[in-house]
């Protein structure tokens, strides 16, 4: 090759190189200034989450001021007779480029079965007023959580009123999953509008959670904002290099795990991830099997695909027999039961669910595998697992049920699907404002093409 035509070529590709990084500098590297804050000096952002047994165990966290010496934690049993037992915490202050917090954390062990608890925390002398949780009775098989998807709401957004919708259908959850983007950017203001959102209920139910990228400080090793881990103190059962990020919690008869998606930042972490995943599953001897993680194996939105997570964990849910793989990152709602399997004498894989609880919407790509699609709507979840089946339900924020199908499980382990969804319906299938906004006419009556096609091949 001649001199000239080489020093052509490497002239294109750093004009390629360079053109990538301008186009997609912010998306990659750029994190706004945090603005200022001040802790407030009362506990605050109080949480009720678990990095223990569910069945038996509680984790309360909360917030106060880089002064405040001591967290202290009152506990009495409400449902019966017992003293008020004390616990303290010492601030672990975190600093950001924002101002600084002491966060505290307390775990409170061996809870008895099928009573209610109540509690107040204090920074110092300072107290909050009494909140009450309850723990399930241990003989009772069944149980219900609530799964919502992305929040990154505004203040007074909507993640807020379908986590009370959520609540007011099933009052004796026994936890909230949420699969991360709580929060828009790792600003104190954005996880102020987080809690906002969760109110008292944050106090009661406990929360479990899965990071998303905008948790992540962006960069080119991406790094957690560490109010996560303060805030979320979950299980340390997970690869070594994601302590508290991926993790399992087992409850009744079903095993929850949670892999960090945004934590694989190259080939050594995707193989930590896949290798401690592979022998929490060979390890596992409950019924069910819920794997929740941010981006979803299968997307909803139009110029996304995950093939990489597919290469990683297909195999390994299918291998094992996966029941259910909870996911957000789309901004819009999908539901697939017709996954082919890998495995040759298991007629079911996994179900997928990609669902959000955010006003931010994208538009969805009218993928062949999705049976239920929607745009332009946040959802709430709810799960009923029991022995042998787990009932499903998609809900809008008016409360009408979008989606709904049962698992059942035979004796042999094989899951049986059965559909109750209402039909599919156009109006939740309809382009974004924004797609409308930034389409052109060809673009948006080959939006509509597709949409027709995908409606009446689900006919
Ligand atoms: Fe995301």
């Amino acid at each position: 090759m001649k001199r000239t035509t080489k020093k052509t070529i490497w002239a294109g590709i750093t004009l390629v190189i360079i053109l990538v990084l301008w186009l997609k500098w912010d998306n990659w590297f750029y994190n706004p200034a945090e603005p200022h804050f001040q802790a407030s000096i009362n506990p605050s952002r109080i949480l009720l989450t678990c990095s223990g047994n569910l069945s038996d165990s509680r984790d309360i966290t909360w917030e106060g001021d880089t002064l405040t010496k001591q967290g202290i934690l009152q506990l009495a049993g409400k449902s019966f007779q017992s003293d008020t037992t004390g616990f303290t915490s010492k601030p672990n202050i975190i600093r950001t480029s924002g101002g600084a917090s002491a966060f505290f954390r307390i775990r409170i062990e061996n809870l008895r079965s099928d009573q209610t608890y109540s509690y107040r925390v204090a920074n110092d002398n300072r107290w909050s007023e009494w909140s009450d949780f309850k723990i399930a009775n241990k003989a009772d098989s069944t149980f219900s959580f609530i799964f919502l998807g992305d929040v990154q709401d505004s203040i007074n957004g909507i993640a807020g009123n379908l986590l009370q919708e959520a609540s007011l259908s099933r009052p004796n959850a026994s936890f909230v999953l949420y699969v991360g983007d709580m929060i828009e950017r790792p600003h104190d203001a954005y996880w102020g509008e987080w809690f906002r959102s969760g109110g008292t209920l944050f106090r009661t139910i406990p929360v479990i959670a899965t990071p998303g990228n905008h948790e992540y400080y962006k960069g080119i090793i991406q790094k957690l904002d560490p109010r996560w881990t303060s805030h979320l103190t979950l299980p340390q059962n997970g690869p070594p290099n994601f302590l508290g990020r991926s993790c399992y919690w087992d409850f009744k008869q079903t095993r929850f795990i949670s892999i960090d998606s945004n934590g694989i930042q190259s080939i050594p972490s995707a193989l930590e991830q896949r290798n401690w995943l592979k022998s929490v599953l060979e390890q596992t001897h409950q019924k069910w099997i819920v794997v929740f993680m941010h981006h979803p194996l299968y997307s909803t939105s139009r110029g996304r695909d995950y093939f990489y997570l597919r290469t990683l964990f297909k195999s390994l849910f299918d291998q094992y027999h996966v029941d259910l793989v909870l996911a957000g990152h789309d901004h819009s709602y999908g539901r697939a039961i017709h996954i082919p399997t890998t495995e040759q004498n298991h007629k079911q894989g996994p179900v997928y669910i990609v669902s959000h609880a955010s006003p931010k919407l994208y538009d969805i790509n009218f993928s062949d595998k999705m049976d239920k699609l929607a745009s332009n709507t946040a959802m709430f979840q709810l799960f009923d697992v029991y022995n042998d089946s787990i009932q499903f339900g998609a809900y809008t924020s008016q409360g009408d049920n979008f989606d709904r199908f049962t698992i059942h499980k035979d004796h042999l382990g094989n899951n049986i699907i059965t559909q109750y969804a209402p039909p599919n319906e156009s109006k939740f299938l309809m382009p974004t404002g924004n797609f409308i906004r930034k389409s052109s006419k060809s673009e948006i009556e080959k939006y509509r093409l597709e949409m027709r096609a995908w409606e009446k091949s689900k006919e």
